[in-house]
């Protein structure tokens, strides 16, 4: 009997570069994920089907091996810790970079820095790696707001383009790290469903396109 295999994938931003990696892959959703109101779809392959769930969420369903594998940033990994799990590729999709951000034209309070964020956990990390005092404000979204109305000194987010930042009078100031999505497999998954997650593992990777990050030589 095959193992049914179930994949965890964020919704959002990293959604639309990831079903067409799983579409080279060979893995085809029978509804569609963008207007659906569904949680659950079953797939072309009936022993694959997959779960669509918040970022911040797929590491934990993971991790509980309520989902074999999922597709997350590196962001929401280094966040939640990676118990429970191994990180098995870089799908070389959804390139971003992990920034502070704030007014370009303002210059830093003396002091202990107010840092709004919801990735308080890299950004604690980033700061103590420097010997900087800061003062950690933790938020689920919308971190541009926060400097405008005096919430914070700085942000911690992600920067793909800069226009939200732009949009809002804030620029990109210092480059914490390189993120990119990644494949995840849940360890007891790997050893009970091993031939069937590998498998797909197989056909996530050879359908992983050359480094769009700009990085390769
Ligand atoms: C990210 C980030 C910024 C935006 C940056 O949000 O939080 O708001 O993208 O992109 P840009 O530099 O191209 O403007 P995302 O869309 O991942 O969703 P989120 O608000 O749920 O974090």
């Amino acid at each position: 009997m095959t193992d049914r295999i179930t994949i965890a994938l964020a919704k959002g931003r990293i959604l639309k570069e990831t079903l067409p990696l799983l579409e080279r892959a060979g893995i085809r959703p029978l509804d569609d994920l963008d207007t659906s109101r569904k949680l659950i779809f079953d797939t072309n392959r009936p022993d694959i089907q997959l779960v669509l769930i918040r970022s911040a969420d797929v590491p934990t369903y993971v991790q509980y091996g309520a989902a074999d594998m999922g597709i997350a940033g590196k962001d929401v990994l280094l966040e939640h810790g990676g118990e429970g799990l191994y990180e098995w590729l870089d799908l070389k999709i959804a390139p971003c970079r992990l920034m502070t951000a704030g007014f370009a034209d303002r210059p830093l309070p003396s002091g202990r820095l107010k840092v709004a964020t919801k990735y308080t956990g890299i950004t604690r990390r980033y700061f103590l790696e420097q010997g900087r005092q800061v003062e950690l404000i933790k938020l689920y979204g919308s971190m541009e707001l926060a400097p405008i109305v005096g919430l914070s000194d700085l942000i911690v987010d992600l920067v793909d383009t800069g226009n939200t930042l732009k949009a809002n009078g804030l620029a990109p100031l210092e480059f914490i790290m390189d993120i990119s999505s990644r494949l995840i497999v849940n360890r007891a998954s790997l050893k009970v469903k091993n031939r069937a997650i590998k498998e797909v593992i197989r056909r996530i990777e050879s359908a992983i396109e050359p480094d769009a990050t700009g990085d390769a030589a």
